[in-house]
């Protein structure tokens, strides 16, 4: 070897590549991303991504290891491309904004191998403006039919130093982790959405699209630096996906955004998935509930039966009443049913779907709710026994869909890996709650929902991946720390939780949070690490169509004023915008009704105080709004008096330009209330 070569050996073995040629490229429809399609050669496939001049991702790896069968990642070459534009406005039923335009490029790599047996795969590229995503796809062949993935190649090669926004896959708690900030360098093994900021100042997003029949991307950092390559979530034995061709994997997409504010408005993930298969979903109107529920979290009632039990008869009928009063459509009542008694976290075994206790009579409250205007929120917890809720789940539908009870919360609190699932020969044996069988189980209670006008939230869930666009049912979820952990975890959230939230969590969809927890008490007295304002405010911040008020009926009664915003607040919006906002740090959005012309506004901060310039340039043009403030108190924050205030009114205008002080750990809501509509116009 001539003294020459030796550096680009070197070069060679640290990305690990042999050279690479560019067979194809894709640009989005306003030039902003380019993908480009390599080769090397040893036939391995992979891509980059640019932004302009400015590489994005560098030359990162395309493949799968199957079992039984050589890897699906050399050998390759180029069979041909397809391509396609698309530029459409869809209407979502119900959402953060009510059109969605979906524009972009398409790129259909056709590869096969080279040696016997030429077994072919398709990568689809998709490139949007604001991101990129891609999919693997199966073509209908001899001698690949029966397919074992036992993990994916895929890579994330980022091209720049960046800091990540994070939490743990793989590790016991699911995703109720607090996000961790580290040099991506530093990442282990973790969930998407992952949000990065590079050294440039560029924002990314790592998740995917429509997880269908398929288990769950995680991403380990591997190698030295910036390089991140998916792992798919096990299986309870042999591979971790089974499929038949054809068929293709979920979109694994790339969100890239000169700010975080871009992130969040991005509809790339919803657009890569398929259009609502339901038909008429008009059925389903986004609410507010409360509920037999923060009592329980504080442990002053129970779920299980005995002199505390939270679901009696009486008490389910106080808190319709006190819906009723104050305009709130639904009424969680935890509890409800037999098997709570004992320990139901060990393996749920006692839960019945159909039987109440006999303190609470089930017929008579559901009839009560119907007759005051109210609907009761059904609750499944199965303590992640699936196999016990499977058998029961037709029946559990069907009681629901005889009452009324159009809007079911179901609950899979197990350990990760700790799924009781009935295999195809009837053993039990342990699943992710994020792999394949899951991935499954989920669809097959929101099909089953669907055909019953049920809507359904899970807690502990798979991650969000935009499926609520085919399945408008499937309305909200978990799958982060929620307002709970302020009631018994160690540690409670801290206040930048909810400003790492919106970046992360929330970039894959609604979350039911359950704010509004105005006492700022949790267990024990514990003290909830918040202002009143910032509670309010989430209502805004933290996008769900079925918003909890999630304190004792008691508590909002000492509280009457920032009380009624939580009253006021619509959970469905015609339009979104992100005002201001850097991950964990701030974030101010502001949004429109669906159901009328008032504007709303919420913002938080971490554990820091400051003062926020805000332009009204989002109100329509040409009106008067009188807008309802609530913000901290001046004394106000987590070092001083988190109850305070203040509560005041004042004209807008679309262009004014707004100072708002937010305390340490404190937020504000703002209601921008239109002029009444002159009659006739
Ligand atoms: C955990 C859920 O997140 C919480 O909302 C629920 O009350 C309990 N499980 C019991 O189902
Ligand atoms: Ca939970």
């Amino acid at each position: 070897m001539t003294r020459a070569a030796i550096p680009f050996l070197v070069l060679t073995l640290a990305v690990g590549f042999a050279r690479a040629e560019t067979v194809a490229t894709l640009d989005s429809p306003g030039g902003t991303l380019t993908v480009s399609v390599t080769l090397d050669a040893d036939g391995r496939p992979g891509y980059t991504i640019s932004r302009g001049t400015l590489p994005v991702i560098a030359e990162s790896r395309l493949g799968l290891i199957l079992s039984g069968a050589p890897k699906l990642e050399r050998g390759f070459e180029l069979a041909g491309t397809e391509r396609r534009g698309h530029d459409e406005t869809w209407e979502q039923p119900w959402g953060e904004r009510r059109y969605v335009r979906d524009r972009h490029n398409e790129l259909r790599v056709r590869l096969v191998e080279k040696r016997a047996g030429k077994r072919r795969l398709d990568v689809l590229f998709r490139a949007f403006d604001d991101g990129v995503g891609f999919r693997y796809e199966f073509p209908a062949q001899d001698g690949l039919r029966d397919l074992g993935i036992v993990d994916e190649l895929t890579e994330f090669a980022v091209a720049e130093p960046a800091t990540a926004w994070w939490i743990p896959a793989g590790d016991w708690n699911r995703y109720e982790y607090l996000y961790q900030r580290t040099p991506l360098a530093e990442v282990g093994q973790a969930h998407t959405p992952i949000t990065l900021r590079t050294s440039g100042g560029l924002h990314l997003a790592f998740h995917e699209a429509a997880l269908v029949d398929y288990s769950a991307m995680w991403l380990r950092r591997t190698g030295a630096g910036q390089r991140l390559k998916a792992t798919l979530a096990p299986a309870a034995e042999g591979p971790r996906v089974r499929r038949q061709a054809p068929f293709a994997t979920p979109w694994r997409t790339i969100q890239v955004a000169p700010s975080a504010a871009g992130l969040y408005e991005s509809n790339l993930v919803l657009n890569l998935n398929e259009p609502n298969v339901l038909g008429d979903v008009s059925w389903f109107k986004p609410f507010k509930y409360v509920g037999i529920w923060w009592s329980l979290h504080l442990d002053t009632e129970s779920w299980g039966s005995g002199p505390r039990h939270g679901a009696t008869t009486a008490n389910a009928k106080r808190y319709i009443d006190f819906a009723a009063a104050n305009g709130f459509r639904g009424v969680l009542i935890e509890g409800w049913n037999r098997g709570w008694d004992g320990d139901w976290f060990a393996d749920g075994s006692e839960f019945s779907f159909t039987e109440p206790y006999p303190d609470f009579d089930l017929e008579a409250v559901a009839a009560y709710a119907q007759e005051r205007g109210v609907r009761l929120v059904g609750h499944h917890e199965t303590a992640g026994n699936v196999a016990r809720y499977e058998d029961q789940l037709q029946a559990a539908l069907d009681l629901y869909q005889l009452l009324g009870i159009d809007s079911v919360k179901t609950g899979y609190v197990a350990d990760a890996g700790g799924i009781r699932a009935r295999g195809p020969d009837g053993s039990i044996r342990y699943e992710w709650h994020d792999g394949q069988f899951m991935s499954g189980h989920h669809l097959k209670v929101v099909t089953e929902a669907a055909k019953r006008r049920i809507a359904v939230n899970p807690h502990e869930p798979i991650k969000d991946t935009g499926l609520r666009r085919t399945y408008p049912n499937w309305v909200a979820r978990e799958g982060a720390r929620g307002m709970e952990y302020n009631a018994w975890g160690v540690p409670p959230n801290p206040p930048e939780h909810e400003a790492n939230l919106v970046f992360t969590r929330m970039l894959a969809g609604p979350m039911d949070f359950t704010p509004g927890v105005l006492s700022l008490m949790g267990r024990g007295g514990q003290k909830i690490e918040s202002t009143i304002a910032k509670q309010l405010a989430l209502y805004v911040v933290l996008y769900s169509p079925i918003q909890m008020a999630a304190d004792l009926p008691e508590n909002y009664a000492r509280y009457p004023g920032p009380f009624q915003f939580i009253r006021d607040v619509p959970a469905d919006w015609a339009e979104t915008r992100v005002l201001n906002g850097e991950i964990g740090d701030y974030v101010t959005l502001a949004r429109k009704d669906r159901n009328g012309d008032d504007w709303y506004m919420g913002g938080v901060t971490d554990e820091k105080e400051r003062t926020l310039d805000l332009s009204l340039d989002f109100l329509d043009p040409g009106k008067t709004y009188v807008a309802e403030i609530y913000r901290d108190g001046d004394d106000g924050g987590i070092d001083g008096d988190r109850h305070a205030i203040a509560i005041e009114t004042r004209e807008a205008r679309r262009g004014d330009a707004w100072s708002i002080r937010i305390a340490a750990g404190g937020g504000f809501a703002v209601r921008f209330k239109a002029p009444d509509a002159l009659p006739g116009s």
